[in-house]
């Protein structure tokens, strides 16, 4: 039997590498360390460890609310269509789509091209019929898509990952999708919505304390890695909703004076203070038509679940 043809398509991923970012990041005041350094195999093991736990809502929730209704996404998309996926990790959410959508072909886009490989390839196996097409790109960066079969283009952009940009970035990286899909394509995203700060407070420190490890991890892959010296128990994993700024805030904080070495540079930290790890944005639906409105698009559809804790919202490019 022949292997299922994906065809694979790279971008050159000129990104700051960890030591650049560690660096930089330490020396700032504040300092932070962007979110997309939790993610190394460890880090991607236990964020899939935390979509797991009873506390960390947002995973099944949307997953539950796609199940739901792909019968009516579909219906408002059509067949035939060119789907492309953003930061398609391990290609799960779509496979609930593909059969309602029957689309012409998928394009999964990933930073991480392994694990974005041995997904597509699951996919086309699973999906003989389908055209399947691997982008490793960092789609925060200036990208293309390749040519790919289809009737109008539909992009899915699961996750609440669009959480993590602030409200500017978040705008700009919906406009450049919005020029990427042209008039009238759509885009099918999951947003994380505002609700009771203790839902939030507890989804993001979960009993079993995987959050706790992930976090540290960004601590352990300083040691790995960079060779740093670090008391990584010296830290404590924070995270609280900040509600003024209507997002949920990640940090490691000294927990006693600490310094952390990193080649013959020594960053000193008094009890108390932290290195701001995560942001994670929770709109209104409202909140985030008027986001994605600003940024091109127009609302063609919207799914919550019954205690109106994720969205997921179809736009549609308006002309
Ligand atoms: C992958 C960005 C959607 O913000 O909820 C989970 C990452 N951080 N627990 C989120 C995360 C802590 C997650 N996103």
């Amino acid at each position: 039997m022949s292997e299922p043809a994906v065809k694979v398509h790279s971008v050159a991923v000129a990104d700051a590498s960890l030591g650049e970012a560690v660096e930089e990041g330490l020396a700032r005041e504040p300092r932070a360390i962007p979110p997309k350094f939790f993610y190394d195999r460890r880090g991607s093991e236990l964020f899939d460890a935390i979509c797991r736990q009873p506390e960390y809502y947002p995973t099944r929730t949307e997953t539950a609310i796609l199940e739901r209704h792909a019968g009516e996404i579909a219906a408002h998309c059509g067949t035939d269509c060119r789907l492309v996926e953003f930061g398609s990790g391990a290609s799960r959410k779509i496979r609930i789509l593909l059969d309602a959508l029957q689309p012409a072909s998928y394009t999964g886009l990933d930073i991480s091209g392994d694990f974005l490989l041995d997904s597509t390839r699951r996919l086309a196996v699973d999906h003989p019929w389908l055209e399947v097409h691997a982008l490793c790109a960092d789609f925060t960066r200036p990208f293309h898509l390749p040519e790919a079969r289809g009737q109008g283009r539909l992009a899915f952009f699961p996750g609440s990952s669009i959480g993590n940009f602030e409200p500017v970035e978040a705008r700009a990286l919906l406009s450049r999708i919005a020029g990427e899909l042209g008039t009238g394509g759509r885009l099918l995203i999951g947003v994380d919505r505002k609700k009771d700060p203790a839902i939030l407070d507890a989804a993001y420190n979960d009993a079993r304390g995987l959050t706790a490890a992930f976090n540290r991890n960004l601590l352990e892959r300083m040691r790995r890695e960079l060779d740093a010296e670090i008391e990584t128990m010296g830290f404590a994993h924070r995270a609280f909703y900040n509600r003024d700024a209507g997002r949920v805030e990640m940090h490691l904080e000294a927990r006693s004076p600490q310094a952390i070495r990193l080649g013959h540079r020594a960053f000193a930290f008094a009890p108390g203070e932290t290195i701001h790890t995560e942001n994670s944005y929770k709109y209104t639906p409202a909140e985030f038509e008027s986001l994605a409105g600003a940024a091109g698009f127009e609302p063609d559809g919207f799914w919550t679940d019954s205690r109106g804790l994720f969205g997921v919202h179809l736009l549609r490019v308006s002309a």
